[in-house]
């Protein structure tokens, strides 16, 4: 995905959208309504996979805050301009089948919420996180208070019958602990019933990119409810959306357990690339190629998920979602202690940018003065996303020692982190005189033989660092026939 498009509208004063609503609904009339709460990188594709459900039509309304950013991005969702560019084909259809349709509509007016027959809860749920990437992490605070808010207006605005669903990604308890005595209290406040709503839990893999749709439609999910009757309302719900001919829907016995297993899946994924890290940091010093190694080891089965090295580990969710157990066991269950392994797995990816540098530093013999051009900002290969990125600390790392960077990415054209330009050209980037390339993310246009004659007739001698291991030997050797060039991992300099 591209880095979002913005129209740079402002938000009018008194901003109220009751009357749109009400309008959309009288065109959908007869169709149950689905509010998606938060349009992110998650909700606003879940957005469209229910505008295009496989087992009913949905009146679907995408909800956001009121802020200029968020405004933004609802306008052009209303405005016939999907907010997030993706590499997945069926962004578009599923969009423009939406438009076609008239039942999807976008507002920041929680309003929506008094319409809905369901309501998916796609919103962040943050850690803070205090680090400077080069030793532990010193400490970390999971602040409920954003999230306990967006409940509470649930709370004040759902129908009594409400089916509510909870994506987010949460402390393990939440659902049971913070969302439903939150609901209770505000549905005693109007005088409603709160043993007529329904509460579950649900997640997938969000996987975006050229896969986006398919993660969230066709890959097998877990779901639960705060009890059977939710559990059911979920199911129901779910079979709507999901293609269930092609993935398996599981239900677990509580939204703890749903809620455990999501950072459970995460914290697994976290910890063996935390594994790999240390491993490929014996293997640089050992002068072995790990590559070899593993994909000797992958072909038993016992081990065909043991990772690769790479530069970190990026994003939104592998970052957090250790920390987020953690902080759960401690102060949702009183429980005996932190998930040590789990945060440690943190800490450690989090120090491998750091190390990747140190890596090049001595390996080029200093990098003060030099010119560097870095190959892909984004934290994952064909996509434009770059929270948490890793490249993030490695560039700040450089800078900070004295060389002049020049970033490229074919899917970021704004690092918003870092507040600058990045060059979608990658040309000019190689006519701006770099001294060294390094590739970061593993994008495909990295891997092509045209860029690869591309970076061959670059006139100068470079250094090229591949920290991700995205070069074949073919196109290693090739380059090593103008350049010299240098895999992480491979321990071979
Ligand atoms: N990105 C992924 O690949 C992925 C995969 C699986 C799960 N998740 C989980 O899904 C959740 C959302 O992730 P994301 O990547 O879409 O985050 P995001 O930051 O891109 O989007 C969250 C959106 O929610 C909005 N929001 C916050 N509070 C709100 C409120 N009270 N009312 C309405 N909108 C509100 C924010 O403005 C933002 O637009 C997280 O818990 C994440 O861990 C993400």
């Amino acid at each position: 995905m591209k880095n979002e498009v913005s129209n740079g509208s402002s938000i009018p004063v008194n901003y109220e959208d009751r009357a749109a609503i009400e309008a959309f609904l009288a065109k959908n009339s007869g169709q149950p309504v689905v509010a998606v709460q938060g349009l992110g990188f998650v909700g606003a594709v879940m957005a469209l996979v229910c505008a295009n459900a496989i087992g009913n039509k949905y009146a679907v309304l995408g909800v956001d805050l009121l802020r200029p950013a968020t405004y933004s991005r609802v306008k052009l969702l209303n405005e016939g301009t999907f907010p997030l560019v993706a590499d997945d084909p069926l962004i578009d259809i599923y969009y423009q089948n939406a438009l076609r349709q008239g039942n999807l509509h976008a507002t920041c007016d929680p309003v929506a919420y008094q319409y809905a027959n369901v309501v998916v809860v796609d919103i962040n749920l943050d850690v803070n996180k205090q680090s400077d990437g080069k030793s532990e992490l010193s400490g970390f605070d999971v602040d409920l208070t954003p999230f306990k808010a967006a409940m509470k207006t649930l709370g004040e605005n759902c129908r009594e019958d409400v089916l509510i669903l909870v994506e987010t990604t949460v402390p393990p308890g939440t659902c049971q602990k913070v969302v439903k005595p939150i609901l209770d209290e505000e549905f005693k406040k109007r005088g409603l019933n709160p043993g007529k709503y329904k509460l579950g839990h649900s997640y997938e893999r969000v996987m975006p990119g050229p896969q986006y749709i398919h993660s969230i439609q066709s890959y097998p999910r877990v779901y639960s409810g705060i009890d059977e009757r939710s559990a059911d309302a979920v199911e129901s719900f779910l079979k709507t959306i999901i293609d269930t001919s092609q993935c398996e829907l599981t239900r677990l016995g509580s939204t703890n357990a749903t809620e455990m297993a999501k950072v459970l899946e995460n914290s697994y994924r976290a910890m063996n690339i935390s594994f790999v890290i240390e491993w490929t940091q014996f293997a640089e010093e050992a002068g072995v190629n790990l590559y070899e190694i593993v994909k000797a080891i992958r072909v038993r089965n016992t081990h065909a998920n043991l990772m690769l090295p790479g530069i970190g580990v990026g994003g939104y969710c592998l970052t957090k979602d250790p920390l987020l157990a953690s902080w759960s066991r401690t102060t949702m269950f009183n429980g005996a202690g932190m998930l040590d392994m789990s945060v440690k797995a943190v800490t450690q990816n989090d120090k491998m940018p750091v190390y990747a540098f140190r890596r090049l530093k001595f390996l080029v013999d200093g990098l003060s003065g030099k010119r560097v051009a870095i190959l892909g900002v984004s934290y994952r290969g064909d996509v434009g996303d770059t929270r948490f990125s890793p490249v993030e600390p490695f560039v700040k790392q450089l800078e900070s020692d004295g060389a002049a960077t020049i970033c490229h990415d074919p899917y970021v054209d704004e690092w918003p982190e870092l507040n600058r330009t990045v060059q979608q050209d990658l040309a000019e980037v190689l006519s701006a005189s770099p001294d060294m390339l390094v590739i970061c993310a593993g994008h495909k246009l990295y891997s092509m033989d045209s860029t690869i004659d591309q970076i061959n007739a670059v006139p100068q001698r470079l250094f090229i660092f591949d920290t991700i291991g995205l070069l074949s030997q073919q196109h290693v050797n090739k380059l090593a026939t103008r350049h010299q060039v240098k895999v992480l991992g491979r321990g071979d300099i």
